[in-house]
């Protein structure tokens, strides 16, 4: 069973293709533009291609605001970041009723995590704020909260059960909030009828089978979903936002952010002579996870790591210095980008977000 709630460890995807009827992702040449995709880092759909021909389509995704936002995170929000430059309208739902309800986060928290972890990011990352709909929970339409409730009638609890297992006042309110984002964009009130895209990690998958099951019943259009795989945490094991050494968090400071760099395990052999001989076991490596997932944009500079470490040419000392590298980098950069979009950020809060 996979649970939305908990941090899971997945080492099979197969067996969840073949388990909860997702589809194996075949990328299109269009998509080869996008490293997440040309990579087969998204690895299973619904529906996806439904959506992406589709005349009328947008996206939609939803973040918790009850921790650091880290490189985990991230992977949506570069996925969004795609498919807005495509001119695809982008909605992105801060899910503050879910960290206030199921996280119990205080709701002054929520609106900090939103801001300081999550806005500010993702408009350093590339996001137009001007031509994306992001929203709070908490601070939705009346015609998103009439859907909220009225889906709440197209269920049974068993059902619901079924699906998410143990249930808390806190998840059944989130839940239906939940497919209200995914669906009341094809409200007459919102755009009508249309193919909605939710990129996700595989663990929301319990929530999308369950939105789509309430769109048939309804008769809105199903949404489609594309499923990443998880990060391994940055030691080995899984990324867990309880364990802030498994994660590089956006917002970590410089020093940080290099000794995490500096501890991230490796697929190195035993001794020099051996890494030599059998060059680097880069299967277990989280190093070149990272520079995959996100630091290495250009397939042939990554080939070329792959090529040199798997040759016994470099050793791993070598490839943590262009790792620490490639991290100061980036965090520089989003820094600088997060404080020049600060004001605008935080003006956009005020007015918009929490008016
Ligand atoms: N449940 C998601 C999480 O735990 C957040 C979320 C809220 C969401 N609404 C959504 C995700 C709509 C996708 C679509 O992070
Ligand atoms: Fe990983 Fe680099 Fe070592 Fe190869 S050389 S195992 S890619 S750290």
């Amino acid at each position: 069973m996979l649970n939305p709630w908990e941090t899971t460890d997945i080492k099979d995807y197969n067996k969840l293709i073949e388990e909860f009827g997702i589809t194996p992702m075949k990328p299109t040449k269009e998509l080869m533009d996008n490293r997440y995709f040309r990579r087969g880092i998204i690895f299973g759909h619904r529906d996806f291609f439904k959506f992406w021909n589709a005349d009328k389509r947008s996206i939609l995704t939803g973040i918790m605001p009850s921790g650091p936002m880290h490189l985990g995170h991230k992977m949506v929000v570069d996925q969004c970041v795609y498919y807005q430059n495509k001119g695809i309208k982008t909605r992105i739902a801060i899910a503050d009723v879910e960290a206030i309800t199921t996280r119990r986060i205080p709701e002054e928290k929520a609106r900090e995590y939103a801001v300081e972890e999550y806005l500010l990011n993702w408009v350093a990352l590339g996001l137009d704020l001007d031509k994306a709909d992001v929203y709070a929970q908490t601070n939705r339409s009346v015609p998103y909260y009439r859907l909220a409730s009225l889906l709440s009638g197209r269920t049974t609890m068993a059902e619901m059960q079924a699906i998410y297992g143990e249930l808390t006042p806190g998840k059944v309110t989130s839940i239906f909030i939940q497919a209200s984002d995914i669906l009341h964009p094809q409200l007459d009130e919102y755009d009508g009828l249309e193919h909605v895209l939710v990129p996700v990690g595989v663990d929301q998958d319990p929530h999308i089978r369950f939105v789509r099951d309430l769109a048939e019943k309804i008769h809105f259009i199903k949404p489609s979903s594309t499923y990443h795989r998880f990060m391994t945490g940055l030691e080995g094991g899984k990324m867990s936002s309880s364990v802030p050494n498994s994660y590089l968090a956006l917002n970590d400071d410089l020093p940080t952010a290099l000794k995490k760099a500096s501890n991230v395990l490796t697929g190195g052999r035993n001794t020099a002579e051996e890494q030599r001989r059998l060059g680097g076991d880069i299967s277990k490596c989280v190093v070149y996870e990272l520079y995959a997932y996100h630091f290495i944009e250009d397939d042939d500079e990554l080939k070329k790591i792959y090529e040199d470490c798997t040759s016994g040419k470099m050793l791993c000392g070598e490839c943590k210095q262009i790792l620490k590298k490639k991290v100061e980098e980036f965090m520089t950069d989003l820094k600088n980008k997060r404080e020049a979009n600060r004001e605008k950020v935080e003006q956009f809060a005020k007015e918009k977000l929490f008016k």
